[in-house]
């Protein structure tokens, strides 16, 4: 299998924040490579540089073998990109601005009519082909600003965000939709900030965090130190003060955390007892709601290797109302 995608030693700098920097790693054809990182971690601005729209400091990158110094018009000619905002025409249709994204790739008029007509059927939008961008809603632009990056058949594609900001029907039907095109052959290249959905759809992973590379690895390798672990994860109505402490006396061999919104969660090499630590708890005055064992996954990996608590990725999207 070739190389599509090869960077070493990024950087980029915007004033006194280190927006990339320094990070390393390759795609190979035919992969789907995740970028998964917290709000201001550094994901488009390295989608940017790959794609040629911001100019790395220092650094190299090839494209499909190209080195993007020396060829960056022939790279360029081979990704297709789509932005975390739209970059579509509002005043034009759905249909016509398919049509113009194909004229600018040079393809001939009958070809890009039936392209256009071929990705509005497959993204679901034919029924809304000739209303203007403008009266979509948000999982429609989404859709046709896919469309409209793959219109030239890249062979290598690159998705910022693809599912923020989307209703949940929309975001599953793209999911599915990339799938297919990971499928079919395309290499991609997508950043996120759900963990979950890094861990469905992607074959490998790099954590970022502050410009730079934490962790990089296949899904089944970054799971499998917890695979064999067994969790617990305990709900409370009230967690007393100092349990921590009493159930790390009680109960040695477990590992316990506990969290401020009301969970304790329990970790063991071997399966826990549950009954013994509920009635540990209420004993000591917790009121425990629920128990439940819990499938270890990339989450708990991702939390254990960045720090970042996973529902604070999301709300932090959210108080910037969806993020740059
Ligand atoms: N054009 C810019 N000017 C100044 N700072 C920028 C610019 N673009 C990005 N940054 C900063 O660089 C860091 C990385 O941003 P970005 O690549 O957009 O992160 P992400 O896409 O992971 O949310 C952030 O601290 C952001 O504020
Ligand atoms: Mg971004």
């Amino acid at each position: 299998m070739s190389e599509s995608i090869y960077v070493q030693n990024l950087t980029k700098r915007f004033e006194n924040v280190e927006a990339v920097n320094g990070i390393s790693f390759s795609v190979q054809q035919g992969e789907l490579f995740g970028f998964l990182g917290p709000n201001g971690a550094g994901k488009t601005t390295t989608i940017n540089m790959l794609t040629g729209l911001a100019r790395p400091d220092s650094g190299a990158i090839r494209i499909g073998g190209l080195d993007c110094k020396v060829n960056p018009k022939a790279a360029q000619h081979l990704v297709g990109v789509v932005p975390d905002e739209s970059n579509l025409y509002p005043e034009l249709t759905g249909y016509d601005n398919l049509c113009f994204c194909a004229a600018l790739y040079g393809i001939g008029k009958t070809e890009r009519q039936t392209r256009a007509r071929e990705l509005l059927d497959i993204f679901d939008l034919a029924k809304a082909a000739d209303r203007k961008f403008a009266g979509y809603s948000k999982g429609m632009k989404r859709k046709l600003t896919i469309a409209a990056g793959i219109i030239h058949r890249p062979s290598i594609l690159f998705l910022d965000e693809p599912t923020t900001g989307i209703d949940v029907a929309s975001a599953r039907q793209l999911r599915q939709m990339i799938a297919n095109l990971h499928q079919e052959g395309t290499t991609i290249f997508l950043t996120t900030h759900y963990i979950e959905e890094a861990e469905r759809l992607c074959d490998r992973i790099a954590f970022i965090v502050s410009g730079r590379i934490v962790q990089i690895d296949t899904v089944a390798q970054l799971v499998q130190p917890i695979r064999e672990k067994h969790v617990m994860r305990i709900a409370c109505v009230n967690i007393p003060s100092g349990i921590h402490n009493k159930l790390a006396e009680a109960f040695p061999v477990l590992t316990f955390t506990v969290s401020n919104g009301g969970f304790i969660k329990v970790e063991s090499g071997d399966p826990v007892q549950v009954g013994p630590l509920v009635r540990f708890l209420e004993d000591n005055g917790a009121e425990v709601s629920e128990a439940r064992r819990v499938r270890p996954s990339l989450e708990d990996i991702f939390v254990s290797i960045t720090g970042i608590e996973a529902g604070a990725m999301c709300k932090e999207k959210e108080k910037k109302g969806g993020g740059r």
